[in-house]
């Protein structure tokens, strides 16, 4: 039907005759000449139908917006003064000889173009195939077939052996709910969705497949952000006799390359590696944005002996901690504000804000409704420590070492955000040295999940203080979000029961649950491990979009409902017979 994309009409083609087919963007009627631009995949072009051409003007006068229409015509130059520089088909026209119209339109429920604010995200999701008809949707799916593509080259040409693994498969621990499907010829059975295809990638390792990589969607029903979806999907990836630097030499190369091919981005070589520890002590996260250069400084060591007790107590709980958080320029904010953020972290536990705001050099020149609890030789030594100018403010956690860490370093990011204070570019990091374990309620819980191998070589040295134990897993971080995180894997039998009991599951259950896993280390299992990144959040960062759901073309809202095909859906009686199931509807 058609010789040329309408996006690549240029003054090339000039007095060419072109084939083009697409939707009616906007139809212009001027007084007897009709302009269309026509709107494709790769661009718009301007039409023009004269009413010489008797059968193509009539065609032209019933067409509306969204038409399907094929249009022949000629290339020939704009006249003087309606060129647009800021199109690529802004020099040229199409002088129309025929004009079909292949398919009507009715009016659409919201306009085609980028202006689409008012409209909300329901109803986007509700006609996604009209939403992704706009150039910036349409831009970042082609980044991500782009990216996909890259990757795949980069890891083939590596070695890399694609390999699928099932979806109906047993849930394998990745710390969020599992997606359930039941089995009909195993009544009361459920197959669980993958919340990652952790085991059988480990299991293709010991099968001797040496190198894996697969970009495979993974399932969680876990609490929805703007950064997660129920389905998302992971380039997922496994090494077999590769340490955790070689493991992550290939990976920084991967990304590097993918950057400047793609971006034109230069990442640095090596990529900086943070201690975990060190990335909590400065920035209360795992994954912190290095592109704000506020960072937590400890003052408990100046505070320990004050009268007042929200400070000196977790000064002198060795599980405790006492920070500030200096903000450049912050001095301005108002009490309603700071009342605000106040409210902001309390859902991190934090019971209050101190501040001292620094309005002028000297000591007259301090606010804050704390400086009255405090000797001059703490607000010194903190003043020094924290070296804050006059403008600033000074924000104070004292709490439990989680709960400061936590709170300071939302509000680092908050804070960050509403007063612009993010450095333009890209910043980089691994996050190493992550402990084994964390606490979690009356019990211990993997950090990364529970096949990561200890940095403890034998059962005895990780027994020894489980709760100190560092493990061989890593984070890639972008700009503050975490786009992959891996590990060394566990490869002996005896050491992973030694885990799983740490983790409070027994011999018997690891049997039932892990048993294939666990027989598998003891016939022959290599040195291996991986790492997956999350390929929507990778493609959101690239393409600068904000939410997860902007780089997939059909996701879920934060509801996890799909509003398009309705679904989560009832289903007929029949069906539930044949699995065996009965609902039950309670009250609500
Ligand atoms: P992890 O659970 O860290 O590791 O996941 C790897 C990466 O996947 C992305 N990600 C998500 N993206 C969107 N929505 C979600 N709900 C979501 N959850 C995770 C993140 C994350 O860094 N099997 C291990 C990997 C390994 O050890 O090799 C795993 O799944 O970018
Ligand atoms: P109070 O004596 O409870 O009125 O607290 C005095 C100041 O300390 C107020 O500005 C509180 O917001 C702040 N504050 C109270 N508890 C904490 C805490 N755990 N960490 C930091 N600041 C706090």
């Amino acid at each position: 039907m058609r010789s040329h994309y309408c996006g690549e009409v240029t003054a090339d083609l000039l007095d060419k005759e072109v084939k083009l087919a697409g939707w009616v963007h906007r139809r212009r009627d001027h007084g007897g000449v009709i302009f269309i631009d026509l709107r494709d995949r790769e661009g718009v072009v301007q039409v023009v139908v004269n009413p010489e051409q008797q059968h193509a003007f009539k065609q032209a006068e019933s067409v509306r917006s969204e038409f399907v229409v094929l249009v022949k015509g000629k290339v020939r130059r704009r006249p003087e003064g309606t060129v647009n520089k800021n199109l690529p088909t802004g020099e040229i026209e199409i002088d129309t000889q025929e004009l079909t119209i292949l398919n009507t339109s009715e009016p659409l429920p919201f306009p085609i173009d980028d202006q689409y604010h008012e409209v909300g995200e329901e109803t986007r999701l509700r006609y996604r195939y009209l939403d992704i008809r706009r150039p910036e949707m349409l831009s970042r799916l082609k980044m991500r077939a782009q990216i996909a593509s890259y990757l795949r080259a980069f890891l083939d040409k590596r070695g890399f052996i694609d390999v699928e693994t099932p979806f109906l498969t047993r849930a394998t621990p990745e710390g969020a709910r599992d997606y359930l499907v039941p089995s009909r010829t195993r009544p009361g059975c459920f197959f669980a969705l993958p919340q990652s295809p952790q085991q059988f990638k480990q299991l293709l390792m010991m099968a001797g497949i040496d190198r894996y990589y697969q970009i495979v969607r993974c399932f969680r029903d876990e609490d929805l952000r703007a950064d997660r979806q129920p389905e998302f999907t992971q380039l997922d990836i496994e090494t077999s006799f590769l340490t955790e630097k070689e493991i992550q030499d290939i990976m920084e190369d991967m990304i590097r390359g993918m950057f400047k091919t793609l971006l034109n981005v230069d990442l640095p070589n090596p990529i900086e590696r943070l201690p975990y520890s060190e990335a909590m002590r400065r920035f209360g996260s795992d994954k912190p944005d290095l592109r704000i250069p506020m960072e937590l400084i400890d003052v408990g060591d100046l505070l320990r002996d004050v009268d007042f007790k929200v400070f000196a107590e977790p000064a002198k709980d060795e599980n405790g901690r006492v920070a500030a958080l200096c903000v450049p320029g912050g001095a301005s904010l108002s009490r309603k504000e700071i009342d605000d953020y106040t409210h902001y972290i309390s859902v991190f536990g934090a019971r209050g804000l101190a501040y001292i705001k620094v309005n002028a050099e000297s000591k007259d020149g301090l606010q804050s409704p704390i400086l009255k609890f405090l000797p001059d030789e703490a607000i010194n030594g903190i003043l020094e420590r924290t070296k804050a100018k006059v403008g600033d403010i000074i924000f104070f956690g004292a709490d439990k070492t989680s709960v400061v860490n936590d709170s300071l370093g939302a509000l680092r990011l908050k804070v960050a955000q509403d007063l612009n204070l993010i450095e333009a570019g890209w910043r980089i990091l691994w996050v190493v040295d992550f402990p084994m374990f964390e606490q979690g309620e009356g019990r211990l819980s993997a950090c990364h999940h529970p096949f990561t191998s200890p940095k403890a070589e034998t059962v005895e040295e990780l027994m020894q203080d489980p709760k100190r134990a560092l493990a061989k897993a890593y984070d890639m971080v972008l700009n503050g979000s975490e786009i992959g995180g891996g590990s060394v894997r566990i490869n002996s039998s005896e050491m992973q029961k030694a885990v799983f009991r740490i983790l409070n599951i027994t011999d018997e259950v690891a049997e039932e649950k892990f048993g294939h896993l666990l027989t598998a280390m003891r016939l022959g299992c290599p040195p291996h491990g991986g790492i997956a990144f999350g390929l929507d959040r990778l493609v959101m960062l690239m393409t600068g979009a904000t939410s997860i759901r902007d780089v997939i073309a059909f996701p879920k809202t934060q509801t996890a409902t799909d509003p398009l095909m309705d679904a989560p859906s009832t289903v007929e009686p029949e069906q539930l017979i044949d699995l065996s199931i009965r609902v039950v509807k309670t009250k609500e």
